[in-house]
């Protein structure tokens, strides 16, 4: 039997950020570490989607291969032979299946996708590539039979209408593509108990985010320690004193610091509830500046050709098993003799 699929991508417009680290990159790490040998694990940068929202083009081919390198400093081993690591527009299947799912998903579902909406759904000269990315995302999963998903909350709508779509299409044309699984059992998948969603230090009510201009809310992977630890001392919390057992809701800005201390620290003896908030500042900054400290030391060591001639190979074998499925839709939808 084949293995069973992991997949997740990370569009490379900027350096990665902690909600990235978070909410995609360590579940990956953890699965492969896990599971090593019982799975396929794809973990792509989806250079496509990066250009949704206005970027620096001539950036973007440097910046894909600079975060490619942030994989592997995060402790991907990208010698296991089920892991796979490439580049979206280097396999053209991915753009090709996404017209022919473009005809089966509706405007409809389309508009009312919150990433949409938040990021200009509104505004009449917001590009076309926004409003259809969550389709090409679907092209992304289906054309490798992916099951897991691991991602960060903001994309679990999207992995939920690549379900709809995938079981719309196996409706009307048997069954074509593996169904991912729902949010629920991701969620179980990767040991957590919902999808993790890192705040913004300043203003928590909003999520961390590389497309919003919020330095000060933002912990990037290639921050200063030092400067990460001074954002998270003067992160924005509420006027209580105790840390208590604080919800998302009700005090957005606390429990965001907990949870940054249990996701980088899950072996962790301290007994938060009991801290002020000094202190809790005090200990998740250092466990940031720690993290910091030791995943930049890797990140400078991460050697480039082995990692060049990895992606190489990796894109011609995916490119491979991503033609496979798009060949038999081809057929399916008729383009192909059956
Ligand atoms: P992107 O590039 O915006 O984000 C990459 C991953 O990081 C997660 N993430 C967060 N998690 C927790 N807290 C945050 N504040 C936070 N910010 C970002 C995202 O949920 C995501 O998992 N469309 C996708 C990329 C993509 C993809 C795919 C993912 C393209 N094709 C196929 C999975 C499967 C995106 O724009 O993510």
């Amino acid at each position: 039997m084949q293995k069973q699929v992991i997949l997740t991508g990370l569009r490379s417009n900027s350096e990665f950020h902690l909600g990235n680290y978070l909410g995609a990159i360590l579940p990956m790490v953890e699965m492969q570490k896990r599971h090593a040998g019982q799975y396929q694990l794809n973990m792509f940068i989806p250079d496509l989607h990066s250009f949704t929202t206005p970027i620096d083009h001539g950036k973007l081919y440097q910046q894909t291969l600079q975060n490619l390198k942030v994989f592997v400093a995060a402790g991907l081993d990208i010698d296991q032979p089920d892991t796979f690591i490439y580049r979206q527009s280097y396999i053209p299947a991915h753009s090709e299946l996404t017209w022919i799912l473009d005809c089966f998903a509706y405007f409809g579902e389309l508009s009312r996708m919150t990433e949409f909406k938040d990021k200009g759904g509104n505004n009449e000269n917001v590009s076309v590539g926004l409003f259809n990315y969550p389709v090409l995302m679907a092209a992304d999963i289906l054309l490798y039979g992916a099951k897991w998903i691991p991602v960060g909350e903001d994309q679990r709508q999207h992995v939920e209408f690549t379900r709809d779509l995938a079981m719309r299409i196996n409706n009307k044309f048997g069954d074509l593509f593996v169904v991912p699984e729902d949010n629920a059992k991701q969620a179980e998948f990767v040991g957590r108990s919902e999808p993790v969603r890192i705040r913004s230090l300043r203003n928590p009510e909003r999520k961390m985010s590389k497309s919003v201009d919020d330095p000060a809310g933002t912990i990037m992977l290639i921050d200063n320690p030092e400067e990460a630890a001074k954002k998270i001392m003067s992160a924005t919390t509420d006027n209580l004193e105790k840390v208590g057992n604080p919800d998302f809701e009700s005090r957005p800005g606390v429990a965001n610091l907990v949870q940054i201390h249990k996701l980088l620290s899950p072996d962790s003896q301290n007994n938060l509830s009991e801290m002020s908030y000094k202190d809790l500042k005090d200990v998740v900054a250092k466990i940031v500046a720690d993290f910091l400290t030791n995943f930049q030391t890797r990140l400078a060591q991460v050697d480039e050709q082995q990692l060049l001639t990895k992606l190489e190979a990796d894109e011609q074998a995916t490119s491979r098993i991503a033609n496979e499925t798009l060949t038999k839709v081809q057929k399916a939808v008729g383009l192909r003799p059956s």
